[in-house]
C-alpha cells in the first residue's frame, strides 16, 4: 500500500491565522522520512488550492451569516478534497490529509466514504466539533465538522457532505475536554461515543483507545482516523490553533497510534489537522505529528 499525502492549507474555518502553514510545517518536520521509516512507500500529491481570507467576505454565500463563516469557500475546498481523496482510494492509495483547520474533515470523509463502504471514525480531539450554526459560539466551521459529517450543521442540506456510509454508532471522540453549551446536548443526544479526559484518567489511555477502536471497527468495513493535534497536552503540542490544558501525554499519544496500527487492515484514511507553526517552538508540534503518523503506520522501536 502506498501513502499519498494531500495538503490542505486551510484556515477559513478557524479564527487564529497560521494553520494554513500546517501542511508545509508537517512536510518540513520530516513526514516522508518518518513514513518511510515505518517501511511504507509514500508519494506527495501536493496541495489543494485554498483562497486567502483577505480576498473573501466571510458572509458572502453563507446561509447563516456570522454563524458559518466562509461557508461557500469551505464547501468548495471540501468538495475538492473529497474528489482527491476519492481518486486516491480509487487508485488503491492510502489518503493522508494534512490540515489546515479541522473543517477539512468534511471533505476527507466525503471522499473516503464515497465508494459506500461502511466507515467508523476515531476523532482524537480536545473538542467535539459538534456545533451547528445554531449552537456555535464562534461561527467557525472547524467547530462544526464532525456534526456536518453526521448530517447536522452547516451542510445539512448538502448531500455530498453528509456521509451515510459513516454510521453514527461507529463514531468515537477521544480526549474531549472543551465542549460548548449547546454542543454538549448534541453530543449527548447523538449515537456517537465520546470519551473525555476524565475517562482517560480513570481508565488509562490505552484502555480507552482500545475500546474506541473496537467501537469504530464493529460491523464496519474500515476506519478513518482524524487526529486533531490539540488532542495532546499543549506542553507537547503548543503549536495548535485552539490549545486546551489537560490533554494526553507524548507517550499516551504514541501508544494510541500504535493501537491504530494494529488495525492497519481496516485503516482506510487518516488526517492530521490544526498544526499552527506560528505559535510553535521550533516546529515541535509538526515534528510530533510526523512521529505519530509513523506510529500509526506501524513504526516500532524494536
Ligand atoms: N468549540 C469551539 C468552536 O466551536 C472550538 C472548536 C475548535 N475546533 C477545532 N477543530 N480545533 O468554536
Ligand atoms: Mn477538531
Ligand atoms: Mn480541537
Ligand atoms: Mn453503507
Amino acid at each position: 500500500r502506498q501513502v499519498r499525502v494531500l495538503g490542505v492549507p486551510m484556515d477559513l474555518g478557524a479564527d487564529r491565522r497560521g494553520v494554513d502553514m500546517g501542511p508545509s510545517a508537517i512536510r518540513y518536520g520530516g513526514l516522508a522520512e518518518q513514513i518511510e521509516s515505518a517501511g511504507i512507500d509514500c508519494v506527495d500529491g501536493g496541495d489543494i488550492h485554498v483562497p486567502r481570507p483577505e480576498e473573501r467576505d466571510p458572509d458572502a454565500g453563507s446561509p447563516t451569516p456570522g454563524r458559518a463563516k466562509f461557508f461557500r469557500e469551505t464547501k468548495e475546498v471540501c468538495e475538492d478534497v473529497a474528489t482527491a481523496v476519492d481518486a486516491t482510494v480509487g487508485e488503491g492509495g492510502f489518503p493522508l490529509v494534512l490540515g489546515g483547520d479541522h473543517s477539512i474533515a468534511v471533505g476527507t470523509l466525503a471522499g473516503a466514504a464515497r465508494d459506500d463502504e461502511d466507515l467508523g471514525v476515531v476523532w482524537f480531539d480536545a473538542h467535539g466539533d459538534f456545533n451547528t450554526p445554531e449552537t456555535t459560539p464562534s461561527g467557525n466551521i472547524h467547530g462544526m465538522s464532525l456534526a456536518a459529517v453526521l448530517g447536522r450543521g452547516p451542510f445539512a442540506d448538502h448531500e455530498w457532505a453528509h456521509t451515510p456510509a459513516v454510521s453514527e454508532e461507529n463514531v468515537v471522540i477521544v480526549g474531549l475536554r472543551d465542549v460548548d453549551e449547546g454542543e454538549r446536548r448534541l453530543i449527548r443526544e447523538s449515537e456517537a461515543t465520546a470519551f473525555t479526559m476524565s475517562d482517560i484518567d480513570a481508565r488509562s489511555a490505552p484502555e480507552v483507545v482500545a475500546e474506541a477502536l473496537e467501537i469504530a471497527t464493529d460491523g464496519t468495513d474500515g476506519i478513518h482516523v482524524s487526529l486533531d493535534m490539540d488532542w495532546l497536552d499543549p506542553t507537547e503540542a503548543p503549536g495548535v490553533g485552539t490549545p486546551v490544558r489537560g490533554g494526553v501525554s507524548y507517550r499516551e499519544a504514541h501508544t494510541a497510534m500504535e493501537y491504530v496500527a494494529e488495525h492497519h487492515k481496516r485503516l482506510r484514511s487518516m488526517e492530521v489537522v490544526e498544526v499552527n507553526p506560528i505559535l510553535d517552538q521550533h516546529n515541535k508540534t509538526a515534528e510530533l505529528a510526523c512521529e505519530l503518523v509513523a506510529s500509526a503506520f506501524g513504526k516500532r522501536v524494536l
